[in-house]
């Protein structure tokens, strides 16, 4: 079957086309210092062709969930090197999600003298879990200043540079699900009247500006997008809008030649996004990896039918470190238990066995 041959990722070869999608497990420390029981938790899963390791900020300012991790100071690589190592002595390959949450947060999760920001001073609607405080609607974000819009994107430079001092093969910016660079994507959480707002080719500005700054720093082949068009972060846009939005995306990332570009949607099928994924399928022409909730039969049609080069499973990869492996031998999945996705600890972390 195509998706357990292997792949050569602008040079770096995967053992299958199974891509381990990144995943929020918030075990961190409360200063986001990744723990040792990641290492173990990345190192059982070292049989995905690529494992994508959970998103994690770039800044302070970023990390607006409660122990998520983060990668913008040395304390914080030298435990991720931890993590990179033990996956490469069980030959697997990983990347870092470089993952800004902007709005997407509470203050009280951010380091003393961090700031919850965003392109606008628009809050996100709901609740938001947070260390002292319980659950609180999100804060208001700080409407970045053009200086700070220009430090932000410095921001994910450094921590691209950083990725690569960890160990990592590589970064995908996470430009998807209504965190930071989706923020300037979209018009309810983008009122700037700058070059940074307005027009569909200022709000692109930032997430192509960010990419393209990390893709001179570390090297194209060493970093991916993803993007996730009509995800539940897009409720409040214009279908029509959005689907000018990302068709105007692809011509700007076809020239960045990238690693590969990630589509998401989270698993919650609206059929409209399908027509927009064939329409990038043929408008982008690099790599492309599919993310949904796929089975091993519909990734395997994915890739019959030369809709993607490559498939992210989520879920599945929590509860079964060994997914790799039983989907080849049509072993059965252990199932998905969302009372541990989010809980500190081992529990429901590390503690999911082989198929024996
Ligand atoms: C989450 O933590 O809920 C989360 C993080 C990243 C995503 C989606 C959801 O892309």
């Amino acid at each position: 079957m195509k998706i357990f041959e292997p792949f050569n990722l602008k040079g770096l070869s995967l053992t299958s086309k199974i891509a381990m999608a990144p995943l929020t497990r918030r075990r961190c420390t409360r200063e986001h210092v990744p723990v040792a029981i990641m290492q173990d938790y990345y190192a059982q899963r070292a049989s995905a062709g690529l494992i994508i390791a959970e998103g994690t900020s770039p800044s302070p300012n970023g990390v607006g969930y409660a122990n998520m991790p983060g990668l913008y100071n040395q304390e914080q690589v030298v435990e991720w090197k931890k993590v990179t190592d033990r996956v490469h002595r069980a030959a697997g390959k990983i990347f870092l999600q470089i993952m800004h949450t902007g709005r997407v947060g509470h203050l009280n999760n951010l380091p003393i003298g961090a700031q919850v920001i965003g392109p606008s001073a628009i809050g996100q609607n709901g609740e938001v879990a947070t260390y002292d405080l319980g659950k609180q609607l999100y804060s208001v974000p700080k409407e970045l200043t053009l200086q700070e819009v220009e430090d932000t994107i410095q921001e994910y430079v450094t921590c691209a540079i950083l990725a690569m001092e960890s160990g990592f093969d590589g970064i995908e910016i996470h430009g998807a699900h209504g965190y930071l660079p989706n923020q300037f994507l979209n018009l309810s959480s983008n009122q700037r009247k700058d070059s940074y707002g307005g027009s569909r080719e200022n709000r692109m500005r930032f997430l192509l500006e960010v990419v393209k700054c990390c893709c001179d720093a570390i090297g194209s082949s060493k970093v991916a997008l993803r993007i996730s068009p009509f995800s539940y972060a897009d409720v409040n846009e214009d279908e029509s809008e959005l689907t000018a939005l990302y068709t105007d995306l692809m011509a700007p990332l076809n020239a960045l030649n990238l690693s590969y570009l990630h589509l998401s949607h989270m698993g919650e099928p609206l059929p409209v996004k399908f027509n927009l994924w064939g329409k990038i399928r043929d408008l982008y022409s690099g790599n492309l990896m599919l993310c949904g909730d796929f089975s091993k039969e519909s990734a395997e049609d994915a890739l019959q039918n030369k809709n993607a080069d490559l498939i992210a499973f989520g879920r599945d990869f929590i509860s079964n470190p060994d997914l790799v492996e039983r989907l080849k031998n049509n072993w059965p999945l252990q199932e998905r238990d969302r009372t541990y996705w989010y809980t500190i600890g081992e529990k429901g972390l590390t503690d999911y066995s082989t198929y024996e």
